[in-house]
């Protein structure tokens, strides 16, 4: 059935954009990329509208987004706000428009409360957004009341996935952007092959978070589709399991080969101790997915940065 979908995918020249788009293709669905270095610029709502509308997707991924490391989105936080939220104000202009496509949106965990060391769906409003991320998180949290209003009003149908931290390839090398877990792989690969005696990780490596592995982002984003959900209540795409930074480092330092030094800077701050992501109802949902191992796709995640840089 493959055949007949047809899927926007928003910022899928990003980081998780790409992913899905490999995934998808691979799976025999005609895919389109919207993105400002593919012609689209979603800001510009009249452009966007009639290219979307020219595509006449099924689905609509929106993986577009202005989205940085905690400095950047406290450096640049107006800027953060302003383009997020307009970005998302027209994806759902565009979907109200064509009325029986379906959003998915893939929402950071960033939009739960800052004080939760456990992410659980029923507090998603039990409390404000951290201070380290406001501007992006609530950004994220306002994709969930966009999907909930044009749904009253409009019938708008939208799918809210809600995801941790994710690693894996096609993320940006610039140290501004790129994802912690990824920042890591990639300053060992550089110690390997520059033969650098140390390397600095900050923090003290204590800190406990969850990882998702971004290809089985972009497996949930195709069986969610292919199974034509469209159910509002945002699911956290979890497995309540996570890793303290020092495991991170060891298992990156032995798939690298590095037996160089490896010291912690506590100057730079832990964040909170642990925050991982309750998975309840993801189980409910999902009964039967399984998650890639972390040393598989730190693994795979090597083999990909080896290549490019
Ligand atoms: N990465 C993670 O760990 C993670 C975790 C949880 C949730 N998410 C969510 O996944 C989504 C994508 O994140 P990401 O990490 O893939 O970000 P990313 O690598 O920075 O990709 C962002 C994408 O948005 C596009 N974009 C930016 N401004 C645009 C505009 N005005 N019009 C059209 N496209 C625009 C960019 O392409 P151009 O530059 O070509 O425009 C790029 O393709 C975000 O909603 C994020 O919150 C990510």
């Amino acid at each position: 059935m493959n055949d007949t979908m047809r899927i926007a995918i928003l910022g899928g020249t990003g980081f998780a954009g790409r992913n899905v788009r490999d995934t998808f293709e691979a799976a025999g669905m005609t895919v389109g990329v919207f993105s400002r270095t593919a012609g689209c610029d979603l800001l510009d709502l009249p452009t966007a509208w009639t290219k979307l509308d020219g595509f006449r997707p099924n689905y609509i991924v929106n993986c577009a987004a202005l989205v940085g490391s905690v400095n950047y989105v406290t450096d640049f936080a107006a800027d953060v706000v302003d383009v997020n939220m307009r970005i998302n104000l027209n994806v759902y202009k565009i979907a109200q428009q064509m009325r029986e496509v379906i959003v998915v949106n893939p929402i950071a965990n960033c939009a739960y409360p800052g004080v939760m060391d456990i992410y659980e769906e029923p507090g998603f409003w039990d409390g404000p957004i951290h201070p380290s991320v406001l501007s992006y998180g609530s950004t994220r949290r306002m994709m969930w009341v966009l999907s909930k209003c044009y749904f009253e009003q409009y019938g708008v149908r939208s799918v809210n996935l809600i995801v941790p931290n994710m690693y894996g390839p096609y993320d940006s090398t610039n140290p501004n952007k790129t994802h912690a877990l990824n920042a890591l792989i990639i300053k060992f690969i550089r110690a390997v092959k520059h033969n650098l005696p140390e390397v600095e990780v900050w923090g003290t490596g204590k800190p406990i978070r969850e990882w998702l592995y971004v290809k089985d982002f972009a497996a949930i984003a195709r069986r969610v589709i292919e199974a034509r959900e469209d159910s509002l209540e945002p699911v956290n795409i979890a497995q309540n399991r996570g890793y303290s930074v020092t495991e991170l480092v060891d298992t990156i330092r032995q798939q690298v080969g590095y037996t160089g030094k490896i010291t912690y800077n506590s100057r730079y701050q832990d964040g909170s101790p642990k925050k991982v992501m309750d998975d309840h109802y993801f189980r409910q949902r999902f009964p039967d997915f399984k998650f890639t191992e972390l040393t598989t796709g730190i693994l795979q995640t090597i083999k990909y940065y080896r290549d490019i840089l």
